[in-house]
């Protein structure tokens, strides 16, 4: 086998509530990951016999220009961490090439680059045939990043801890989903920084048992109405015009809407598909946003896709 590729999706979260800043700098979540059909690809080949261990070679291609815009292609990219971090773990000592093909916004609070990552831990171990266990790929993810353990598993979880400590949620039916995207990307840790001077006595997260029984139940309606997220005033403050984005999703009758994670995406959650494909025109006509994705949720995680 000379080539891997993975299929990994998105993330929105349907409740985000974040606690005060530990002494870490990082802040105890209850985090409620749902998985959504717009995904990223990643493809791993492998590398001149010559190169330095673990060491990836990275090129990255869009479905938008905008989609790679601002993607480092060096040690930086959480992808090539990935790599670097599973050939420590299982000893391989080649080189890899990972051409990431991307559809998910770049720093849109989407969880492109943690997906990115967790793409690369399954590919790399498909791609060397390590065989290590998911449990362990879990693991090593959330050393990478908070974020990076959920699209291993995808569906809908419950991250608690730093986000990265994930129980599945019972969930029945499909949630029928409109993103409208911005333009440029939001900093997680800027979002966060602004969230402890917005709430500088945030109280501990709590689980919503309103929205774990809506999710059971698959009750889109009720899903609408119990969203939250706890960044979203931090994501406001940073990027004022978000709020207009989900007022004319509201007005254009959206079950619930809500900034995805740090922003600057926002969610809207749609009774149907068609009423999905109905609320992303409205969105557009609004002229609050420039773009806007359909999906659906939620989704497996990460899954080979192609191999030759
Ligand atoms: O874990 P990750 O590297 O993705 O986190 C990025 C940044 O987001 C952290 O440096 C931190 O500022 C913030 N963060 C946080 N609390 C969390 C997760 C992330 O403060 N639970």
């Amino acid at each position: 086998m000379n080539t891997v590729t993975v299929r990994v999706p998105a993330k929105v979260n349907l409740q985000l509530a974040v606690g005060p800043a530990r002494d870490d700098g990082y802040h105890d979540l209850v985090n409620v990951f749902h998985a959504v059909s717009l995904f990223d690809e990643v493809t791993v080949t492998h590398g001149a016999p010559d190169a330095k261990p673990g060491s990836a070679v990275l090129t990255a291609t869009g479905d938008r220009p905008s989609r790679t815009a601002g993607v480092p292609l060096d040690h930086g990219n959480l992808a090539a961490r990935a790599v670097a971090l599973l050939a420590r773990e299982t000893g391989v000592r080649t080189g890899v090439r990972v051409h990431l093909h991307k559809a998910i916004p770049v720093a849109g609070g989407m969880a492109g680059g943690s997906a990115d990552a967790a793409a690369a831990l399954v590919a790399c171990d498909a791609l060397w045939g390590t065989g290590v266990p998911t449990a362990r790929l879990v693991e090593l993810a959330a050393e990478l990043g908070s974020d990076v353990p959920f699209p291993l598993l995808g569906g809908t979880a419950v991250g608690t801890g730093r986000g990265e400590r994930l129980t599945p949620a019972a969930g029945n039916g499909t949630f029928h989903w409109v993103f409208a995207l911005a333009e440029g990307g939001l900093s997680t840790a800027a979002v966060f920084a602004e969230y402890d001077r917005l709430r500088p006595d945030a109280p501990e997260p709590e689980p919503d048992r309103e929205l774990a029984a809506a999710l059971a139940d698959g009750d889109a309606h009720r899903l609408g109405a119990a969203l939250a997220n706890d960044l979203q005033r931090a994501s406001f403050s940073l990027r004022p015009g978000l709020a207009a984005t989900i007022a004319a999703g509201r007005e254009a009758g959206a079950l619930g809407a809500i900034v995805s994670g740090s922003g600057p995406t926002c969610a809207f959650l749609a009774e149907s598909a068609p009423r999905a494909r109905e609320l992303a025109a409205a969105l557009l006509e609004s002229e609050e946003c420039a773009e806007t994705v359909v999906a659906h949720g939620p989704v497996q995680g990460a899954v080979v896709v192609g191999r030759s």
